[in-house]
């Protein structure tokens, strides 16, 4: 199997185990999708995984990740794993985790939602389903469809 390699970064952030075609979906989350884009950072779309299939990988450099992103990576690539680099090495992994509920992560596409009314409702879903994951809305009972593009 043909091995993909690109510069080693010494500190950073590997995100690693991205599902097939979601990199820049992560990278949008990590607000790194636009002009301010401050160290290198390396997209390996389509490679192929060791464990099964097919990745997508992130390296980040000089960067590590807050909880919050860490917790909307989950919504969107649940196999994802987060790899922090220290002088070259990986000095921490991390299994993303996706909880029960997810509340105030993502919107309702339902426009009728209470939740997309004037009232102070925060959005809340239930988890029904963890790979891929199946979001339903606790307030209109409705699966949201396409959760990346719903992200708060
Ligand atoms: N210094 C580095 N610079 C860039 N990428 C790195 C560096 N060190 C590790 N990585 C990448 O981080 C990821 C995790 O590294 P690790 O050595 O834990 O691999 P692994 O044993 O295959 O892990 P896993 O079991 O999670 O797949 C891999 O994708 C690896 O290529
Ligand atoms: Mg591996
Ligand atoms: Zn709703």
């Amino acid at each position: 199997m043909k091995e993909f390699k690109v510069t080693p970064i010494r500190n950073g952030t590997v995100i690693d185990h991205i599902d097939c075609g979601m990199a820049l979906k992560v990278l949008r989350i990590i607000g790194m999708d636009g002009g301010n884009v401050q160290s290198p950072v390396s997209i390996l779309m389509h490679v192929p995984s060791k464990k099964s299939g097919w990745k997508d990988v992130l390296k980040v450099e000089d960067r590590e990740l807050d909880p919050r992103q860490v917790d909307k990576i989950a919504l969107i690539a649940p196999r994802a794993t987060i790899n922090i680099i220290r002088d070259f090495n990986v000095a921490e992994k991390h299994n993303v985790k996706l909880p029960d509920v997810v509340i105030g992560k993502t919107r309702c596409a339902n426009p009728n939602c209470i939740t997309n009314q004037k009232e102070p409702v925060e959005p809340e879903f239930i988890v029904e389903g963890k790979n891929p994951p199946i979001l339903r809305c606790v307030y209109c009972d409705r699966i949201l469809e396409n959760i990346a593009d719903n992200l708060i």
